[in-house]
């Protein structure tokens, strides 16, 4: 097992051991039976076969094998009943993010609008609720370390919650000596659980297998005062190209669309030379990609998609100013 990095995770790993131990206890009985007696009764040239008595049953032993295996499955649904409905009921008073899940990438936003792509930042100590969305298909979060898993469902909001535990004998990571700096205090891995599908129909095997995230465990001192920080992304790009760069990464888009020249499209034309060319949509429609088109099939990506392409592009939310950056990115390809 990974290491138990909330308070979920002793008995989470208490219920696991208990399931597997019971399996395996029953796994050594059934298979040294079934070897000790196919010995035992072994068919010999020196006795005849007999046909099985039916009188011999024996009811105290057929009664044993039903009312036996209900003790320990009863124990297990009791107790692994009580362990979901522990991490299904969040405490009233805990820090909620919204997240939301696209092929393929993790959006988090927390309560004061602040969104983060690909990288959660939470305080340890303090529950936190998660409530998932989807914008396209069925993802599924889970965190293996903190023992929490749930579906991201498009068209419904599911939710789960965890305590990241603190752990003072990990050092800390990042400038400790810019007092607003952000300092982490752990990484735990986020990935996706449910099969969402491949990203390109020949490309690289992206995709589901690559819709991962990270949980950044922080203090709660250092998380408040990180929280407080305008601007606190922690990111402070140069230039707006380097910004639109970044989020060319952070929203996704890489996953689907190829920038070399001469690569092969992925699930989305390549993005080499993007703008000016002239272009086909699927409804035979000619256009060229000029800025207004690129702005529509970011934020409309249904509208007028590119022939020979499918419709599979979700929507991403951007500000304006993000907008700005992306097309000044995308304006260098
Ligand atoms: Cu999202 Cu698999």
């Amino acid at each position: 097992m990974p290491p138990g990095l909330s308070t979920f995770a002793p008995e989470v790993d208490r219920i696991f051991a208990f399931v597997h131990g019971t399996a395996a206890i029953a796994l050594a009985v059934v298979v040294v039976g079934l070897v000790a007696l196919a010995a035992r009764y072994r068919r010999r040239r020196d006795v005849a076969a007999a046909p099985p008595s039916v009188s011999r049953a024996w009811l105290a032993l057929e009664l044993a094998w039903v009312v036996a295996p209900v003790v320990p499955f009863a124990l297990m649904f009791h107790w692994g009943f009580q362990a979901y409905l522990d991490q299904s009921i969040a405490p009233d008073d805990a820090y909620v993010v919204r997240v939301r899940a696209r092929r393929w990438a993790w959006e988090f936003e927390h309560p004061n609008g602040i969104v983060e792509d690909d990288e959660l930042h939470v305080p340890a100590g303090r529950a936190v609720r998660l409530v998932l969305s989807s914008s396209d298909v069925i993802h599924s979060f889970f965190a293996p370390e903190l023992r929490v898993k749930r579906d991201a469902v498009p068209g419904m909001f599911t939710s789960l919650w965890f305590e990241a535990i603190e752990r003072p004998d990990v050092p800390l990571e990042g400038d400790l000596s810019v007092p607003d700096a952000r300092r982490i205090g752990y990484r735990t891995p986020i990935l996706c659980a449910e099969l969402c599908g491949a990203s390109g129909r020949w490309g690289p095997n992206q995709g589901h297998a690559t819709m991962a995230a990270e949980i950044l465990v922080m203090r709660p001192e250092d998380f408040d005062a990180w929280m407080s920080t305008p601007g606190c992304l922690g990111f402070a790009p140069a230039t707006t190209l380097e910004w639109g760069e970044q989020l060319f990464s952070q929203k996704g888009c890489s996953a689907c669309h190829a920038r070399e020249e001469g690569a092969q499209a992925l699930a989305g034309p390549s993005f080499h030379g993007l703008f000016g060319r002239e272009v086909r949509t699927t409804s035979g429609e000619l256009v060229i990609t000029d800025e207004p088109y690129v702005r529509e099939a970011i934020l409309q990506p249904g509208t007028r998609v590119v022939a020979g392409f499918d419709d599979v592009m979700p929507r991403i939310r951007m500000s304006e100013e993000q907008l700005d950056a992306l097309l000044e990115y995308l304006r260098t390809l």
